[in-house]
């Protein structure tokens, strides 16, 4: 019988547990035999005493032995590449990378999650595309990754179950941000999903849960470690998130964007992070490249239409319909004007995504339906020039009150000034 109280006890003090004891403790959780209370108290412990790397390792393997895992590669007879990010403002990278890596002939099957609080999520994206399933069976889900090369899907019930019910409980304890646990929380997941070589968006910044660039390497770090201590190969790519990724933040606006970018058409923040982010698991990939040979592969991708072709076909798979005219639309639109000439020098990314949020395009709690029409579109980024009453920002809402009440709040989340602030790439650092 474990005996929480003692552990939480112990953590409080400072004390190192053993691996055994944090096993025990995360599975006796995961059946129901240790209560939320004392999870809570445990997690709070963590988040003041920290984890070594052995305790993380520990946690990790429990939560991942919570539940089933799948075997991708062994399924699929192919070395299957994975990407994850920490979640950020406007983030659609998943939803171009997808496409255009199946196009240049490597298998990528991915679980994602939802929304919440300022931050979107992939899946809620994905909803916004009329008749789209984000829920296959696991066999379902292997076949598509097997016949189309693609699949995004919602994350199955069985795989790390205990990450359900403590990701849960760190969100109304404020224990999420600890990089221990946030680490053991990403890696279960990507660990159990299967995947052979995995690529990490760690994302810093105003809109990112890790604000400096320090914190963002220790995390990198530390997943680094999870992942390789576990047989994946892993890379990690620290990411700008202090402003909004791309122009938009909205469901069915992001979809659009991601259009525009597997045609060629995108922003160049998005374009240049989605690039990247593919040059890196096509050199993890079974076709013998290495980055810059990706990231020419990637490109010719787009620019020969392949990868647009597959994001077609991956839509039609899983239900949806491709069409960019079948996305829903907001009935009401309105420009935010500047009030004065200069330079952008930030645009508060939780501001945006918060304007968003309470436009309908996210959700405060679990239950909340979103509107996937809605969101906003950051016509200009941090260092363009804007003149006097020239239009920074539309507001896409369902009626005129949410719509006024957007247009104040990115209006405030816009500092414009005379000087143009440093140029800041949006990779800001790799780590391999
Ligand atoms: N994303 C996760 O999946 N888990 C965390 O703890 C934080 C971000």
């Amino acid at each position: 019988m474990v005996h929480a109280a003692e552990l939480i006890r112990r953590k409080r003090d400072g004390e190192d547990l053993a691996a055994g004891e944090i096993g025990e403790l995360v599975l006796a959780y995961a059946r129901g035999d240790v209560p939320d209370y004392q999870l809570a108290a445990f997690c709070m412990a963590v988040y003041f005493r920290g984890l070594n790397g052995a305790e993380t390792f520990a946690l990790t393997d429990a939560m991942i032995r919570s539940g089933e895992t799948i075997e991708l590669g062994r399924e699929i007879g192919r070395k299957v590449v994975d990407k994850h990010s920490t979640g950020g403002v406007g983030d659609k990278t998943s939803l171009a990378v997808g496409p255009i890596v199946a196009a240049c002939g490597v298998p990528f099957g991915k679980m994602s999650g939802r929304g919440l609080g300022h931050t979107g999520g992939t899946l809620d994206k994905l909803e916004s595309i009329p008749g789209f399933r984000v829920e296959l069976t696991t066999e379902e889900f292997l076949r598509q990754v097997r016949e189309v090369g693609l699949a995004i899907i919602g994350q199955s019930a069985n795989l790390v179950p205990a990450d359900k019910l403590l990701y849960a409980l760190r969100d109304v304890t404020a224990t999420v941000d600890n990089i221990s646990l946030i680490a053991a929380s990403i890696m279960s997941k990507k660990i159990a999903a299967g995947a052979d070589a995995i690529v990490l968006d760690v994302k810093v910044g105003d809109g990112a849960f890790m604000k400096t660039i320090e914190d963002a390497r220790e995390l990198a770090q530390m997943m680094l470690e999870l992942g390789r201590h576990a047989g994946r190969e892993v890379a990690c790519v620290l990411t700008d998130m202090d402003q909004p990724l791309g122009q938009t933040v909205g469901n069915a606006l992001e979809i659009r964007e991601t259009i525009a970018t597997l045609r060629g058409a995108g922003p160049p923040d998005f374009t240049e992070l989605v690039l990247s982010a593919c040059a890196h698991l096509l050199a993890f990939s079974d076709l013998d490249l290495d980055e810059e040979a990706g990231r020419e592969r990637a490109s010719a991708a787009v620019q020969d239409g392949s990868a647009l072709a597959m994001y077609e076909r991956w839509i039609a798979a899983q239900g949806g319909d491709p069409a960019e005219e079948a996305l829903p639309t907001a009935p009401v639109v309105r420009e935010v004007a500047a009030e004065t000439g200069g330079f952008v020098r930030a645009i508060g990314a939780v501001a945006v995504g918060m304007a968003a949020l309470r436009l309908g395009a996210g959700r405060r709690t679990k239950e909340e339906r979103i509107d996937h029409a809605v969101g906003v579109r950051c016509l200009k980024k941090r260092g363009d020039a804007v003149t006097a009453d020239e239009v920074l920002a539309e507001i896409h809402a369902r009626d005129d009150e949410s719509a006024g009440r957007a247009c104040a709040e990115v209006l405030a989340a816009y500092a414009v000034g005379d000087e143009a602030p440093p140029a800041r790439p949006i990779v800001l650092e790799t780590i391999a």
